[in-house]
């Protein structure tokens, strides 16, 4: 069979089966545009999924201080048949924070208590535990034992802690693990005949980030800093709106010493019936304090959500009236005064004690979730003057409803462009389609508006809010399709974040998420090495990329976005190829007399469009890094079906 001409000389190159792109992509290296801001990628984080408690937040005990609806969830009692030991719940009124705690009466038969754990506690071999226990003697003296044991009633480090005191008192004791074990439970056996209270029983593993007591999952932590993060916003999400009103996210609850922090029912714990969890409730041991020192830690500016005098309006959308609404403003002016106040002040004098005299630089403030609605506006605009004329610099992020378009949608941008609001957050959870086909979104919207914060997306690989979403490829692939609008758009988007952040294996109600996590190990979905590509490939300011003076947004399956770097001097080009065949690109990067010899090239692409990463394969879709050699200014390169390439070459003298 004789081969057409073409085919031969493909098969010459060794590109049969590609498209071989007939135009060019031009970058106009001599004309940057716009600013790329620092905030430009970053992070959600709500506490859906475990995401604080059993996550985050390393505290091993559940139900720590028996505040959950039913007091002794997550605790049972363990017995020899001679013991007569027992339990009583007491609820006082001196401390509205934490009213119950545990009266124990043993007899000298052995007698315990036995905590469950979040879905069981993650032990490591080797690592150092810290076990604390507010308590009071009674009568009598008791002495602690302590066991770590796995399903097979194995012991797994020990220790003994006697309780001194007649006093409230906090008790301390660490102890070694000596094997590793997934879903390990604690036993307190009480020795000795006596009475004693108990309240604030707890295990925190040593390696914790940064090695602080009482502190976050070093392993997660670490995940997020890896990505280098623009902002962090928090705590939500529907979080923040709560149920109800009286069941809202209130920072102030989740400020000073940790026994005095109010807890509240997490209202993912009833959310969906198809995921009920009915051991979901919030210690506000990760409050607001740790989150800005969060934010700190990782570099990334704090973006606290405050709850505007409405609930959640998939729930019962109950409101404040508006004349009512000064007490949430006050909290709103507190917390600039808790972030950025001198340590003279009351918020800031807290800050001071809780160990950050320094301020933490609050510049981000997000008014209701995602709210909608006249009702909303009718809020926004008291927050706003209030805030605004106390504190001019703060930047309020408000809020353009659950979808990105429709009427709901149409009647808050207008409202929030006529009130030349400073950034609107929009959300879109859609299909993978979607994404691609919105990559352009941002390229005509008006440029007198609002500054745009992509606030929440994931692209649904089944339906929004479906149990079957998965973490795919084609998933990842389409947002990073989608970011390139987002970067070539920075003069409009100043910000955005995948969402939700976290979920745990065993006790999640979302999907798809960035991280997954169980007891013991997490991993990165392949949307989590996209955004981090993005964001660790940031650059300073957005420069065109085009072929045949048009962008490159969606025609032969192919977008792109390029940046220029301006500390290193490097041209970072964002490549997503969503075709099923492979496309050979020539890039002209304009107005450069000379590029370093060897560029450097990340690319990602799953097996199939339907990979994802799991436990056992963590990197399974991940980047993998090349050199790439590199010819006068022009770059040649072939990009494979369905990929995502990010490429940084070097402008030298
Ligand atoms: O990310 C999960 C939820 O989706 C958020 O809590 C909410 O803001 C949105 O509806």
């Amino acid at each position: 069979m004789q081969l057409p001409k073409l085919y031969k000389t493909l098969i010459a190159l060794g590109l049969a089966g590609q498209v071989a792109a007939q135009t060019p992509l031009v970058v106009q290296v001599n004309k940057p545009k716009a600013d790329v801001q620092p905030t430009m990628w970053g992070l959600f984080f709500e506490d859906i999924n475990m995401g604080a408690d059993g996550g985050l937040y390393a505290e091993l005990v559940k139900n720590r201080s028996f505040e959950f609806t039913t007091p002794l969830m997550g605790w049972r009692e363990s017995r020899s048949t001679k013991s007569t030991g027992s339990v009583l719940v007491i609820n006082r009124a001196d401390q509205p924070a934490n009213p119950r705690f545990l009266r124990v009466k043993t007899d000298g038969e052995k007698y315990g208590l036995i905590n469950e754990g979040f879905r069981g506690m993650g032990i490591k071999q080797g690592v150092g535990y810290d076990f604390s226990i507010l308590s009071k003697n009674v009568e009598g003296n008791l002495t602690l034992k302590l066991e770590l044991v796995n399903g097979e009633g194995q012991v797994l480090g020990t220790a003994s802690l006697p309780l001194t005191s007649n006093d409230w008192k906090k008790h301390s004791v660490s102890f070694t693990a000596s094997k590793t074990e997934p879903k390990a439970k604690l036993n307190i056996w009480f020795e000795g005949k006596g009475t004693a209270d108990l309240d604030m029983i707890s295990l925190f593993p040593k390696d914790t980030w940064k090695n602080r007591p009482g502190g976050l999952r070093a392993d997660l932590v670490q995940l997020l800093a890896d990505m280098k993060p623009g902002f962090l916003r928090f705590p939500g999400g529907c979080i923040v709106e709560g149920y109800d009103l009286d069941r809202r996210y209130q920072w102030k609850n989740t400020v000073g010493p940790i026994e005095a922090r109010k807890g509240e029912i997490n209202r993912w714990n009833t959310e969906f019936k198809h995921r009920l969890t009915p051991d979901y409730f919030q210690t506000f041991g990760l409050g607001f304090f740790e989150y800005f020192q969060l934010s700190e830690d990782i570099g990334a500016e704090p973006l606290p959500i405050l709850n505007c005098g409405m609930a959640c309006q998939y729930n019962s959308g109950e409101v404040v009236p508006v004349d009512e609404l000064d007490p949430y403003v006050q909290d709103a002016l507190d917390l600039i005064e808790f972030a950025n106040g001198s340590t003279d002040t009351k918020w800031g004098k807290l800050r001071a004690e809780m160990g950050h005299p320094k301020p933490f630089n609050l510049k981000l403030l997000g008014i209701g979730n995602e709210q909608w609605g006249p009702q909303y506006i009718d809020r926004y605009v008291v927050f706003e003057k209030a805030i605004k004329s106390k504190y001019p610099n703060v930047r309020l992020i408000s809020s353009a409803g659950p979808n990105p378009d429709g009427e709901v949608f149409g009647f808050l941008s207008g409202k929030l462009r006529e009130l030349k609001a400073d950034i609107v957050d929009e959300h879109y959870y859609r299909s993978p389609q979607w994404f691609m086909e919105n990559a352009n979104r941002y390229d005509d919207y008006d440029r007198k508006g609002p500054k745009i914060f992509a606030g929440e997306y994931a692209s649904q690989s089944k339906d929004i809010a479906s149990q079957n979403n998965k973490n795919t490829w084609l998933c990842a692939l389409s947002e990073a399709a989608f970011m390139t609008g987002l970067e070539r758009n920075a003069d409009m988007v100043h910000m955005a974040s995948y969402a939700p952040l976290f979920a745990h294996a065993d006790g999640w109600q979302w999907t798809p998420d960035l991280i997954w996590m169980n007891n013991l190990q997490s991993y990165g979905t392949p949307n989590y090495y996209v955004q981090k590509l993005y964001s660790t490939n940031k650059g300073t300011k957005v420069l065109p990329i085009t072929a045949n003076n048009e962008w490159v947004s969606g025609k032969n399956k192919l977008y792109a976005s390029a940046t220029w770097d301006e500390p290193t001097k490097e041209i970072i080009l964002k490549l997503v190829n969503t075709s099923d065949q492979a496309q050979t690109e020539t890039i002209n990067l304009e107005g450069v007399k000379k590029l370093d010899s060897k560029a450097k090239r990340w690319t990602m692409k799953g097996a199939e469009l339907d990979s994802e990463n799991s436990f056992e394969n963590p990197k399974q879709v991940s980047p993998t890094e090349e050199e790439l050699a590199v010819k006068g200014t022009k770059l040649t390169l072939t990009l494979a079906p369905q990929s995502f390439s990010v490429i940084r070459v070097k402008v030298v003298k």
